[in-house]
């Protein structure tokens, strides 16, 4: 046992991340993966996706699209370990022995099912053990912490509840039972419209787009009828608030004070806003254009993170199969 500490979390391919999955979730968790004596286990959850997508391009070019944006922020795979879920099969195999300990209940009861409990029709199989295969995500790797959200919560303490059972069944010590790290006071960044930024409400900034669709987006943030001359307030304005979160006290200092003094139109901040977005992630979107025109380099790497991988999840699987009395 080395005195590593393995952190580990998993991300949906559901498309490209844009400036609130950055600034909320991706940024927070490369500075972390940076930490002397951290070791971050850093997947793309495509065999989750498979339970909503269906169209292999889709799935396809998202995963691609996720792992270049990991890469373009700088995700350390020297440090650390970039990979695919589907990449390692070994991952059903655990999912099945916990399936095998996952009580009734324990499933109906997760909100990936129970969201979903008035349309069952289009609940499958896979949806209905998603915690079980979430649980396999991060025992099959020793995982000793999971940073997530709040909504996943509950999904780590079915992660919990089963390496328990499992371990009280089977020899403690088989699985290593994991942390979970909730992250409660994440910054929401407010999309075009104010509300949270989502892709589900089609008001976020792709900050990796082309520039022509990126300056859309941020000339379509919406904003109230003050006159150009009059003072603005600067903490009430979408554009602003945005702002902030990118810039320098510096910068920040200025803009508010243009703001309060009147004079300043939304359209010249917003034009102030675009530059900055476009200064401060022009290295990440250069980046993430190279690995998305030649996608053999993003290959390239999951297939090394594919490996690493694999070699940590056999010595896990050896250690339950024998457990379990398998061959080994
Ligand atoms: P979306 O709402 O666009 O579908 P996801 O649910 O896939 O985004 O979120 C992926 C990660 O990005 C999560 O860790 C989530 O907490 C973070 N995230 C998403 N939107 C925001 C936001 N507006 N502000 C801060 N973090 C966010
Ligand atoms: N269910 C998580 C989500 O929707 C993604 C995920 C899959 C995950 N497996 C994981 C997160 C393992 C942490 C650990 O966000």
């Amino acid at each position: 046992m080395s005195h590593t500490k393995r952190v580990l979390t998993g991300i949906q391919s559901t498309g490209v991340p844009h400036l609130g999955n950055v600034l909320g979730a991706m940024l927070p968790a490369i500075e972390m993966s940076n930490r002397p004596g951290v070791e971050a286990y850093l997947f793309i959850a495509d065999l989750h996706s498979l339970t909503t997508i269906r169209d292999t391009a889709t799935l396809r070019n998202n995963t691609l699209a996720v792992a270049a944006a990991w890469l373009a922020l700088g995700f350390d795979t020297n440090k650390n370990v970039l990979y695919r879920q589907s990449d390692v099969t070994l991952v059903t195999e655990l999912t099945w022995y916990l399936n095998c300990m996952a009580p009734y209940p324990m499933l109906a009861n997760a909100h990936s099912f129970k969201d979903r409990q008035n349309r069952l029709a289009e609940v499958n199989g896979g949806l209905f053990t998603y915690p079980v295969l979430m649980a396999a995500d991060i025992l099959l790797y020793d995982a000793h912490e999971v940073p997530v959200g709040k909504d996943q919560k509950q999904h780590l303490e079915i992660t919990r509840d089963l390496a328990g059972a499992f371990n009280r069944a089977y020899g403690e010590n088989t699985l290593v039972v994991p942390k979970s790290v909730i992250n409660e006071q994440v910054k929401v960044v407010p999309g075009t419209d104010g509300q949270k930024m989502s892709k589900s409400y089609n008001n976020f900034l792709g900050i990796f787009a082309p520039e022509k669709e990126l300056k859309k987006q941020v000339m379509g943030i919406i904003t109230d009828s003050t006159p150009l001359e009059e003072p603005k307030d600067p903490d009430s304005c979408n554009v602003f608030k945005l702002y902030e979160l990118v810039a320098t006290q510096e910068q920040k200092a200025s803009l508010r004070d243009r703001y309060q003094r009147g004079g300043l139109g939304y359209g010249h901040a917003k034009k102030e806003l675009l530059e900055l977005l476009l200064e401060q992630f022009r290295e990440p979107r250069a980046a993430f254009d190279q690995y998305m025109t030649d996608t053999g380099m993003i290959e390239e790497k999951l297939a090394e993170g594919a490996a690493k991988a694999r070699n940590t999840a056999k010595n896990t699987l050896n250690r339950v199969r024998e457990a379990l009395g398998f061959s080994v």
